[in-house]
């Protein structure tokens, strides 16, 4: 987020095409301190809660990537993991006390990387869920992140017992040099390792993440890597360009947004040409169509537990407060976790979505999808025409960025190769602005 967000498209054109992923809009970096704390009962009193997410967050890591930005902490000293799931299981209670009768259709664990926890950790995790919140993981779609050095076979057991169906790994390079350039500490024996666990275990789907744009990664250590991904057959690869977030250590240099465009192409065409569909900038998938997180997050409530979760009502999207430096995390986990029972029945920190956010949170999520925006879906929701709300589109389709017609409106090739310098040019004035102001720590 450092680089300033034009308004102007024909700056944007010229800008950088990698100015902010906008999986969730508005950004944690848009959210402030309420005017004043408000019951959690309040902000669902008026929601339907028949079709909720469920997110717990695992804000813990083996180490600390030099390019990562998500709310997380390395080698936690040994007892903060307990502690912290003790706080979960308290915000849990408050949650379901102020909630109607909660039904959880679909249910994520992310981070951070869940699988540092140990297995009586993570089973905890689920016993949570159930007991405290009513979900029933085994009847829905679940989906768990996990890193390499990290990953056993017990642990794989334990999450397809419980009711994960979908596995997401975090490899970002097959070559070790690429991978410790970008600030990742990873031993290729770990990672062959996951995957021979992960082939013998059971999930619907797996994904991978991997990343362009190192310093030292080159077209064909790229492709290498996209093919040994391709090798192993998961139904899913996301392509994550590497962003440098201000404090988290590395530096850039020259040309890096041309090397991360044709690290791209060069990634897109190998998994098109391999029979993988793409589904947004990031997300590939074989398969029948598979609803990316951001979708499906549109029409439904998100109740986000942990330190690092996000959730969402229709006009409140809440949070603790956000931050990367080590120092700071553990200053914001360590008063997640001195929190009374009183104190996690209300939210504190977050932003209010008013009509016009509500229609630029669909406009956004939804253009940046490859299937786009439908514009009957738009017009169902919000009674008006999109194009009437945000006429400025017209002007991505005189530059060739998307097509328009009366059914849909949707991003060409050259459009979704920019979707992280087009969702930001939507972002309203006031999200742009406090996203630009905010302070990092
Ligand atoms: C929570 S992590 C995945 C699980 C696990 N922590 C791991 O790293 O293996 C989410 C993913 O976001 C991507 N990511 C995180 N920070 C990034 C950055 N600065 N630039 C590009 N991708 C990033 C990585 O591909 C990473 O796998
Ligand atoms: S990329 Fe994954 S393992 Fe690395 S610091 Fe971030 S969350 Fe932790």
């Amino acid at each position: 987020m450092t680089t300033a967000i034009a308004h102007d498209l024909d700056r944007v054109l010229k800008g950088s095409p990698y100015v902010a992923y906008s999986y969730a809009y508005p950004h944690k970096t848009a959210y402030r301190a309420l005017p004043e704390p408000l019951p959690l009962k309040d902000a669902w009193q008026e929601e339907r809660q028949d079709s909720l997410f469920l997110y717990l967050h695992v804000p813990f890591c083996e180490y600390r990537c030099g390019f990562c930005n998500l709310f997380t902490l390395s080698q936690p000293e040994e007892s903060l993991p307990r502690r912290y799931l003790e706080a979960l299981a308290r915000e849990a209670a408050a949650n379901r006390a102020a909630l109607e009768q909660p039904r959880f259709t679909r249910m994520a664990i992310g981070g951070g990387t869940p699988t540092f926890l140990s297995m009586d950790e993570l089973d905890e995790l689920f016993r949570l869920a159930e007991n405290l919140l009513g979900a029933a993981p085994r009847e829905i779609s679940v989906s768990c992140e996990a890193s390499p050095a990290t990953l056993t076979a017990e642990k794989l057991a334990l999450l397809r017992e419980r009711g994960v169906d979908r596995l997401s790994l975090g490899i970002q390079s097959f070559n070790p040099r690429d991978a410790h350039a970008m600030g990742r500490p990873q031993a290729s024996r770990d990672v062959q390792r996951a995957l021979t666990v992960l082939r013998d275990a059971d999930f619907a789907t797996i994904n991978l993440d991997l990343i362009y744009g190192g310093s030292t990664q080159t077209r064909a250590s790229w492709l290498a890597t996209v093919d040994e991904a391709i090798a192993f057959g998961p139904q899913e690869v996301y392509l994550y360009p590497l962003y440098v977030r201000p404090l988290t250590g590395l530096a850039r240099f020259a040309s890096w947004d041309d090397q991360r465009l044709a690290l791209y192409r060069a990634g897109r065409d190998r998994l098109l040409e391999k029979g993988y569909q793409q589904r947004s900038m990031r997300m590939f998938s074989r398969g029948s169509p598979v609803e990316g997180p951001a979708y499906c997050c549109q029409d439904d409530g998100m109740i986000g537990l942990g330190c690092g979760a996000r959730s969402y009502t229709r006009s409140l999207h809440y949070s603790r407060e956000y931050a990367v430096r080590s120092g700071s995390v553990a200053g914001i986990l360590a008063s997640y976790i001195g929190r009374s029972d009183r104190e996690f029945e209300y939210v504190e920190h977050g932003f209010e979505l008013n009509a016009d956010e509500r229609r630029r949170r669909v406009l956004i999520l939804s253009l940046l999808q490859a299937s786009g925006l439908e514009r009957a879906h738009y017009r169902r929701r919000f009674r008006r025409d999109v194009l009437d709300d945000f006429p400025q589109l017209l002007r991505l389709a005189e530059r060739g960025l998307a097509e328009i017609d009366c059914r849909r409106l949707q991003l060409t090739a050259s459009g979704l190769e920019r979707s992280d310098a087009i969702g930001p040019w939507l972002y309203s004035a006031a999200v742009r602005r406090r996203t630009e102001e905010f302070q990092w720590r």
